[in-house]
């Protein structure tokens, strides 16, 4: 039986859960696999985590410099995120012909290219199952599952923290701002959440999954991105009311014809969609091939074990496949040439907007619409208050461009005091 040994770098949430999968499943591993997967080094500055968790003393490091050489290790597993020390950590395992299995999504989409070059030139494997939607196999399943298709549609809900927050505010009505300290203080949220709220997780994310889904580098300067900071629990509420559910959806289309759409951004999405019913902090991904047809994958995003899970996938493909698959399309900085990307992208809308409720308003309103070439398909005021009418509509699919002119003509009319929201509606 073929013994590899295996190094982890960083021994928190993530570290540590691969390493109890590890050292639980030693035995299973030998009898389903073949092979001894031993833990053969942790770099840690906090020993005393280390020792927790039954790891030897022996095998405890500080020194990038010691796991690698280390003449036991074959398989360097990166799990301390960011982009520094990271990437040299990973770069100096690939240099010496270790295969590197990483979660580091930030690292990964946005030097991909420099670290499949290093791979390439030592034949050493780089695996990123666990960079995109924790234990869910979403990499795997671009790569040798679907490979027999042209993926035009990848929708997915790939942020936890922000699905966590708007189903609470879906379910309780309440705002956004108190149900982000409720989850800091359950730790569903981060400390400084913006990674998260503001969308740049989603954005890292469907970087990489764009890249694979797409057969060309999609970079993450290309990713158009807002995130959940100004949603209202007032806009979840009528959205409900209309048949639709709120989400942070990350947005992937390829008309096949060198033309590529990639956002994250807050969207209604039908409820009989099945991405509207992923709740909580769960994750999923939507995908549309022209042979297979739609398929979803669900689970979790994030995690000791469901993220451990998918290094420790990433680890026994590595130690059981010696040829390396890397990127299935040419892996520079940017596109290939020929690849648009288009910023004026196509979708319905919904807007909330406070006028007065007097004859004439919503003429006025329509007017601009019409002059924008806009159709509207629903309509609905609120309330009895005549100073102060909210008014929501939903338009048929629309140019980005087009409806942000008539939002800025319906600003201006004197009868509208704001233009509350504005929406997106997918699916
Ligand atoms: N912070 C991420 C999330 C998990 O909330 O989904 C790690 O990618």
């Amino acid at each position: 039986m073929k013994t590899v040994g295996v190094a982890i770098l960083g021994l928190g949430v993530v570290g540590s859960g691969t390493y109890k999968i590890l050292r639980d499943h030693r035995e299973f591993y030998r009898r389903t696999q073949n092979i001894d997967l031993s833990v053969e080094s942790v770099l840690e500055i906090n020993r005393q985590r280390a020792l927790d968790l039954g790891i030897e003393e022996s095998k405890i490091s500080d020194n990038i410099a010691e796991v690698i050489s280390n003449p036991n290790v074959d398989i360097v597993v990166e799990v301390i995120g960011g982009v520094e020390p990271a990437k040299s950590f990973v770069l100096a395992a690939l240099h010496s012909g270790k295969s590197v299995v990483t979660s580091n999504k930030e690292l990964f989409c946005k030097y991909w290219h420099e670290l499949e070059a290093a791979a390439k030139r030592t034949n050493a494997g780089l695996y990123f199952e666990a960079s995109c939607v924790g234990g869910v196999p979403i990499i795997r399943t671009l790569l040798d599952g679907m490979q027999a298709n042209v993926v035009t549609n990848l929708t997915g809900i790939i942020n936890g923290t922000t699905n966590y927050i708007l189903t609470r505010m879906a379910r309780e009505g309440a705002e956004y701002a108190s149900v982000l300290k409720d989850a800091q203080a359950l730790g569903y949220a981060e400390k400084n959440p913006t990674a998260d709220v503001e969308g740049y997780d989603a954005a890292y994310k469907l970087s990489i999954l764009a890249s694979l889904a797409f057969h060309t580098k999609v970079p993450l300067d290309k990713v158009y991105r807002e995130g959940i900071t100004d949603i209202s629990s007032e806009d979840i509420k009528y959205g409900d009311e209309l048949g639709y559910a709120l989400k942070l959806l990350a947005i992937g289309k390829n008309d096949g014809n060198n033309s590529i759409e990639v956002r994250v951004h807050p969207a209604f999405i039908r409820k009989s969609h099945p991405l509207a019913a992923v709740n909580d902090s769960f994750n999923a991904v939507f995908l549309r091939g022209d042979s297979v047809g739609d398929i979803m994958l669900y689970g979790r995003g994030a995690g000791d074990l469901p993220t451990g899970s998918a290094i420790v996938s990433d680890v026994i493909y590595a130690a059981t496949h010696s040829d390396v698959k890397y990127a299935t399309f040419k892996n520079t900085q940017t596109a290939e040439k020929g690849v648009r990307f288009v910023t004026d992208f196509k979708s319905r809308y919904y807007i909330r907007f406070t006028a007065r409720d007097k004859a004439g308003v919503l003429a006025k309103v329509a007017g601009i619409f019409a002059k924008y070439n806009i159709s509207i398909i629903d309509l609905i005021q609120k309330g009895e208050d005549i100073e102060n009418i909210p008014i929501i509509l939903i338009t048929h699919e629309t140019s980005e461009l087009s409806l942000r002119r008539a939002v800025e003509k319906i600003r201006e009319l004197d009868d509208v005091f704001e233009v509350n929201s504005v929406i997106r509606v997918e699916g």
